[in-house]
Formats: structure tokens, sequence, C-alpha cells
């Protein structure tokens, strides 16, 4: 039995909803309160059993390479100056893990840089995490998700209803069946229009997907916005193996929009160990005066 090992993270997009901050930062590395969201991604893949962590970069993404990297001058002086509950704080990843960084050279689409880590993933099932849906949730997303990979044995998506109105930004899932939070998956659509989509259930940045999803993504033509959609071959996997929709517990965050990433930042600056109490009472207070 393959145990999920390997994680890939997408993050060579173009970020073009966030300009200018993603003009030479790639949106993955802006923060929440005080860490990046590749991070979260990062550590909710080590929490679910990954020892392989899989980026797919772009243009401008050497700043997630060195974010995972050993900064040797910074870290010295951290030590020098005895400072060492800030050096532990720049172990961006444990130990134990590996990062590999594979260049998608032009943003093709999603599928695409999926693709781009088939050399490395070869014939094992793995994730796939997009960091820009930040999911908030105990235990993580995707620990849940390999639980339920680890009992069926095929692949498994993350999904959450949304309103019909916005139907439109995302792959919406044709289910039959459910089991607790399980559905099996008939069909997939891409970005419907609100009356023209099937279920109000959408696929958000999480997947578990068995390694039969390359020869589909080898095979699907450019889709919606001219791009290889993931949503595509998953359309075809579907149609040869079982695939389950799994409605997750937790909140997500939409951070590759500004109105999500700012939710984010208020809900987790809530809960932050060493601000949330003050910043909670600032928000009353901002509440208080808007209310008078
Ligand atoms: P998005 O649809 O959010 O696109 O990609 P984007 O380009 O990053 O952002 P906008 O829409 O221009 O603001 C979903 C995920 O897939 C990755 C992105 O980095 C993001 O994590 N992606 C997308 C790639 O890695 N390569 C691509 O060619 C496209």
């Amino acid at each position: 039995m393959k145990k999920i090992r390997k994680a890939v993270f997408p993050v060579a997009g173009l970020g073009s909803r966030f300009l200018p901050a993603t003009k030479a930062n790639p949106k993955e590395m802006l923060p929440v309160v005080d860490k990046p969201l590749i991070q979260y991604a990062v550590e909710e893949a080590v929490a679910a059993g990954a020892t392989d962590m899989i980026f797919i970069i772009g243009r401008t993404k050497r700043s997630i390479e060195d974010h995972f990297d050993k900064a040797y001058e910074l870290e010295h002086e951290l030590d020098m100056k005895d400072k060492h509950d800030l050096l532990k704080l720049c172990e961006t990843v444990p130990k134990h893990v590996n990062c590999i960084y594979i260049r998608q050279a032009e943003p093709l689409g999603l599928g695409h840089a999926v693709l781009c880590a088939e050399p490395v993933v070869n014939d094992e099932p793995f994730a796939v995490l997009l960091a820009d849906d930040l999911i908030d949730a105990d235990p993580p997303v995707l620990k849940q998700m390999v639980d339920v990979y680890n009992y069926n044995r095929c692949s498994v998506l993350g999904t959450m209803n949304v309103p019909r109105e916005r139907t439109r930004e995302y792959g919406i899932v044709i289910t039959e069946g459910q089991e607790g939070r399980i559905q099996r998956m008939r069909g997939i659509v891409e970005k419907p229009a609100p009356d023209q989509a099937p279920t109000t259930q959408a696929v958000v940045g999480r997947y578990v997907l068995t390694p039969q999803i390359f020869e589909h993504l080898h095979n699907v033509q450019p889709g919606a916005g001219g791009e290889i959609q993931l949503t595509d071959a998953i359309g075809a996997l579907l149609r040869q193996e079982a695939v389950l929709a799994y409605q997750f517990e937790g909140v997500r965050y939409d951070c590759g929009s500004k109105i999500g990433y700012m939710m984010a930042q208020v809900a987790l600056g809530q809960k932050h160990p060493e601000i949330g109490a003050e910043f909670a009472e600032y928000l009353k207070q901002v509440c208080e005066k808007a209310g008078a």
C-alpha cells in the first residue's frame, strides 16, 4: 500500500488579482499575520505525513526557495545574540523534509503545473495543495483527506458548498450517494454560469490524486481561458476509476482574492498567540465606533 509521501505546490500562477503586490513576489509569499501562505500549506502537508515537497515555480518564485532554505547570515546573527526563539522561527521546514523545485516555463494552467511534477512523483499517489486557499481546520484538511484516501484507495477532492452566484469561480462537482462527508463523483464542470451549474459543491485547493491523472493531463486540450485545466483531466480520470468528493471540515479563505485575504488576516489575527487578544480588542473598538 503506497502512502502519500509527496505534496505538489503549484506556485507559478501570475497572481494578477493581487497586483502590484505580486509584480516581483509570488502571491504565495504574502503573509497572513507573520507566516507566508506557502508555509501554512507546507505545514499542512507535513501534518498529513508528506515528506517530499515539490514546488512548481515560475517567474518570481526565487523567494520561495529562499524561504525554505537556510538563511546563514541571519541565523548566525540570531545565534550570536542568543535569540533562540527567533532562530526557531527560521526553521521553516522540519529536517526530515525534502524540498524540490521544478520550473514551469510558462503559466499554461494548473493542469500543466501539476503535469510538471510527473518526473518526481512517478507512479505514486500524491497531494496537490493550492497555497492561496488557506483552510483553518483541526485536524488539518489534507490530513482529513489522506485518511479518506487510506481507507478508499482512490483520488479525493476537497469540496465545499458555495453561493450559487459564485459557481463561475470554481470547478463544480456532480456526485451520487453520500456517506458522512464523502460522495462518489459522477462529473465535474469548470466554472459554470450560475444558471447552468449542476450543483453548488465546489472543488477548492486540496487534492489527493492517483498517478493515473498524468496520463489524462497529457491528453487534455486547453480548456477554459486557454489553459490546461486540472478539472478536465479529473473529468477523464473519473470515467476510468473512482474519484471521491470530500466535504472537508474547516473554514477556507480565498487568499488569491483581496477580500478573502483580508478575512484571513482578521480570523487568524484574532487567534494568534502573541497579538490575538489585543487585536480582538482593537476590532471590538472599531466595531463599536462604526456602530456609534
Ligand atoms: P489561479 O487560478 O489562482 O491563478 O491559480 P493565478 O495566476 O495564480 O492568479 P490570478 O487569477 O492571476 O490572480 C491557482 C493555483 O495554480 C497555480 C497558481 O500559482 C495558484 O496556486 N498555477 C496556475 C500555476 O502554478 N501555474 C499556472 O500556469 C496557473
